[in-house]
């Protein structure tokens, strides 16, 4: 194969996958008038492509069981401006597992600085003993994804799966944002995600606010350094911790994280148990990818 005929596979993988990513979403959003023996012939030709992106992960389940409450919930006070940064090491701090190892291990292009400064913070995270979340964790979970991104996606914290893989958003929520992304036109790994916390609460409840306030140093150095474009709160906790949340409602109105444009919407494990409400997320979703299109 010459090097031009490459480049044509490649494009045209490329362009089913994306193309395979939007029908299934699309299905997910039960809205489609797209028989399923059609939806069917496309995934299968996408998936005899040779793919150029990662596959999703299949992970077993996660039990996000409160997901559904957290998003009615009423808000948390701000966080405050990250004082110092994170001190005290945990003495039983864990040694990062395999999985924590290869997880923050960046796409090459990213700039040095920036992945010298988000290595420096994940492994203060991991030394982290500033709240109880602490004691309960198996891993910290940092991030996954390019941190030279242009969209961040934040969520709450991690759940069971994450806690055991090191790496958010590994579960039935994260598969169901995998699609969602993918129906953005982004492969799983173009994206930066992290959470408010960094270890998982107790039964997947929401963090408390002391516990987000001692955590934000992290966030916020996070979002610092991987400076996106624009920021997704996925739940009412990530956009209550970036005061987002006020009197008449919080989804799906654009507002502003240390000077970055964030578009507040539901989270993927609340979607997991009111499916109805992924319409109105697909249309937050549409916005941010119209406001990425306009120069930065
Ligand atoms: N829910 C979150 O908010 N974060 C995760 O990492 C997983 C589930």
């Amino acid at each position: 194969m010459s090097p031009r005929d490459t480049e044509y596979a490649q494009e045209r993988a490329e362009l089913l996958r994306s193309a395979r990513a939007y029908l299934e979403w699309e299905a997910e959003l039960s809205t489609l008038g797209i028989p399923h023996a059609t939806l069917a012939r496309a995934s299968a030709t996408a998936r005899a492509t040779p793919p150029i992106a990662q596959p999703i992960v299949p992970v077993p389940h996660e039990s996000h069981g409160a997901a559904h409450a957290r998003e009615q919930q009423a808000p948390s006070p701000q966080p405050q401006a990250p004082s110092a940064r994170p001190q005290a090491p945990n003495p039983q701090s864990q040694a990062p597992s395999p999985q924590q190892q290869g997880r923050d291990v960046p796409p090459t292009g990213v700039p040095a600085e920036k992945r010298a400064r988000l290595a420096v913070l994940d492994q203060e995270a991991r030394g982290c003993a500033r709240c109880e979340l602490a004691k309960g964790r198996t891993h910290t979970v940092f991030a996954r994804g390019n941190p030279d991104s242009p969209i961040a996606f934040v969520g709450e914290g991690p759940g069971q799966e994450e806690d055991r893989a090191g790496s958010p958003f590994v579960g039935p929520a994260g598969q169901l944002l995998d699609k969602m992304v993918g129906a953005m036109g982004f492969a799983r790994d173009d994206v930066y995600i992290c959470n408010v916390v960094k270890c998982r609460p107790p039964g997947n409840r929401t963090p408390l606010p002391v516990e987000a306030q001692a955590c934000a140093p992290y966030l916020l150095g996070q979002l610092e350094a991987v400076r996106p474009r624009i920021i997704v709160a996925l739940g009412r906790c990530a956009a209550e911790n970036m005061g987002l949340v006020g009197a008449g409602g919080w989804r799906g109105r654009w507002g502003k994280f240390q000077g970055v444009d964030v578009m507040p919407t539901y989270h993927p494990a609340f979607l997991l148990r009111s499916p109805e409400y992924k319409r109105p997320v697909w249309e937050d979703l549409q916005q941010v990818m119209a406001r990425l299109k306009q120069p930065g």
